[in-house]
């Protein structure tokens, strides 16, 4: 029965219509492939991540409006999407495809559509993000952020002591720096108790 399908399908295109066929597939591919490059554009904005679902415009949003990475003295800002979003392509689609189960927890389960939800599972949230951050040797911060490049004449005394010690214990950005953008989290453990896979790690990314 298939073969007799494709057969039939192959008598009917050959010939001009061979052509027809062809530029339908062009035609059909152009568009897919629109439809995902506006989608992947559209879902990495600052207005879609920070305002666009109740449950990050009322909490994470909020928090993180007047932060040192949104208000500071020479206006260079990082956004949701600088910090969360990854840059690499393979990292980004992954990213993307996680982002289906915010989805789901928006319209299904309403896991967080209440600040009393909100907190009850921050710190459950938050230390998600640390073992993702852990695992990647804070990868999103160091996109700005180049270790290599921090002028220690310009940092404080205790900047500079701190980042010689971190770099001595193989700490990563994130087991230090944390609840910078947001509320920390009133229970659970911080970064530096949660285990992570540290051969995840590239050797030569660690600072
Ligand atoms: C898009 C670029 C960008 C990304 C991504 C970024 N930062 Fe920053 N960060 C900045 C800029 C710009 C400043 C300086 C703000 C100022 O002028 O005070 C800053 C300041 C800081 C400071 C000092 C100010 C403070 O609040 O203590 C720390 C610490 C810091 N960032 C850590 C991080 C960590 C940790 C991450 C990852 C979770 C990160 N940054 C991601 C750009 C970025
Ligand atoms: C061992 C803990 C530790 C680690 C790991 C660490 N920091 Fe820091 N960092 C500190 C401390 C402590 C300060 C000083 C805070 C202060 O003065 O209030 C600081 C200060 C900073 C500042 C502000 C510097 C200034 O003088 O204004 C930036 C920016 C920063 N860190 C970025 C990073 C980045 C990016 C990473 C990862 C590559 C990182 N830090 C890793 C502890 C750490
Ligand atoms: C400078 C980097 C940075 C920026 C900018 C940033 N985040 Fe985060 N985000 C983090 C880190 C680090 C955590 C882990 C918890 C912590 O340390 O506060 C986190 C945690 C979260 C969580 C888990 C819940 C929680 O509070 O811990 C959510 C949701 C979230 N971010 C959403 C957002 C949204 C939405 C924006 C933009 C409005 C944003 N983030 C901007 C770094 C950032």
């Amino acid at each position: 029965m298939p073969k007799r399908v494709i057969s039939k399908v192959r008598r009917w295109a050959a010939g001009k219509r061979a052509f027809v066929v062809l530029a339908a597939g062009f035609g059909l591919a152009w568009v897919g492939l629109t439809l995902f490059g506006t989608t992947m554009v559209y879902t990495s904005t600052e207005a879609f991540c920070a305002t666009s679902c109740h449950e990050m415009a009322n909490n994470s949003n909020m928090e993180y409006i007047g932060s040192s990475h949104d208000r500071n003295r020479t206006g260079v800002r990082a956004n949701c999407v600088d910090c969360h979003v990854p840059h690499a392509p393979i990292p980004l689609y992954i990213a993307k495809m996680g982002a289906l189960n915010d989805l789901w927890s928006h319209h299904v389960t309403k896991s967080v559509d209440t600040r009393e939800k909100f907190e009850a599972q921050r710190p459950k949230m938050a230390q998600r993000v640390w073992t993702y951050m852990k695992g990647n040797d804070s990868r999103e911060c160091r996109h700005c952020h180049s270790p290599a490049n921090m002028d220690p004449d310009k940092q404080s005394p205790v900047a500079v002591a701190r980042h010689e010690k971190g770099k001595r214990e193989k700490l990563t950005c994130v087991d230090c720096h944390f609840g910078l953008t947001h509320h920390e989290p009133r229970s659970g453990p911080g970064p530096q108790e949660l285990d992570v896979d540290r051969s995840l790690i590239p050797r030569s990314a660690i600072f």
